[in-house]
């Protein structure tokens, strides 16, 4: 596909996605979301052609007049959108499919622990919502959707929706995914509070012991240590 026909369907692709976007002329002189990448793609073919210094500045000057730094080693594929825009990183070793959507303050990152391939995979139609993060070396399934605000850290497999921090899977194929053990979501303030009602539990009871007393509780005593125990599987 040559130059010109990507730039006709990346307008298309803004049209679609976009319902404020009223004609091509709007998104043509409007959109930085669109700048951003028509810039990035040509930052992209000076990096493939090891003009690697020129090709960063450029894109550091497309971040100062977009609000966006594609950083130009990312490969980014057909009909991206970035709507919006301001605020948005795509590291250097991200890949991202056709039909993605990104919104304003997006991070494609690293986690800043591994070297290599260290940015995450977007795979064909996924949308990222605004502000969230994808870090590492992560892959996010196809048609797959990240919640505004959310921070993932795990593969997501395809059709899911995330949201959360850390990530957790809401809906897969549309249905709401039940979570049977909520440390699934991996919070570490549930574990925290799972120890101390546990804990909580075992000094009751000796206490009890000492005392010489049964066990039994008066009215509304247990209600956390059973929410826990039901809800944590302690
Ligand atoms: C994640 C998202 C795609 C989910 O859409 P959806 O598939 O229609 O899912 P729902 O709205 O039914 O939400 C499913 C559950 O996740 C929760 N949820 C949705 N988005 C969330 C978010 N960003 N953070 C935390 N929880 C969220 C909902 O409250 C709901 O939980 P509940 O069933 O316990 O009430 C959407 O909410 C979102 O965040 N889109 C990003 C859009 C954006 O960035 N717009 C910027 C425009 S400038």
């Amino acid at each position: 596909m040559n130059f010109f026909s990507s730039m006709r369907e990346d307008i298309a692709a803004v049209l679609d996605r976009d319902p404020a976007a009223k004609s091509r002329l709007e998104v043509v002189l409007l959109y930085s979301g669109l700048h951003a990448l028509w810039g990035y793609r040509f930052n992209h073919w000076l990096w493939v052609h090891k003009r690697r210094f020129l090709a960063r500045m450029m894109s550091q000057w497309g971040r100062l007049i977009t609000g966006i730094e594609i950083h130009p080693g990312a490969e980014i594929g057909r009909r991206f959108f970035i709507d919006h825009g301001m605020g948005v990183v795509i590291g250097e070793t991200t890949i991202i499919g056709d039909d993605v959507t990104l919104f304003q303050g997006v991070t494609l990152g690293g986690t800043g622990k591994e070297s290599g391939k260290r940015h995450p995979t977007l795979r064909n139609n996924v949308v990222v919502g605004a502000g969230a993060r994808v870090l590492g070396n992560i892959i996010i399934g196809e048609n797959s959707r990240i919640g505004a605000g959310s921070v993932v850290l795990r593969d997501v497999p395809d059709n899911s929706t995330v949201v959360g921090v850390p990530g957790h899977i809401v809906l897969r194929r549309g249905q709401r995914v039940v979570i049977t053990d909520p440390k699934q979501i991996n919070d570490p303030l549930s574990e925290a509070l799972a120890a101390v009602a546990n804990e909580v539990k075992r000094l009751k009871e000796e206490v009890r012991e000492l005392q010489g007393r049964q066990f039994v509780p008066v009215d509304g005593e247990d209600k956390l240590q059973q929410v826990i125990e039901i809800d944590y599987q302690i």
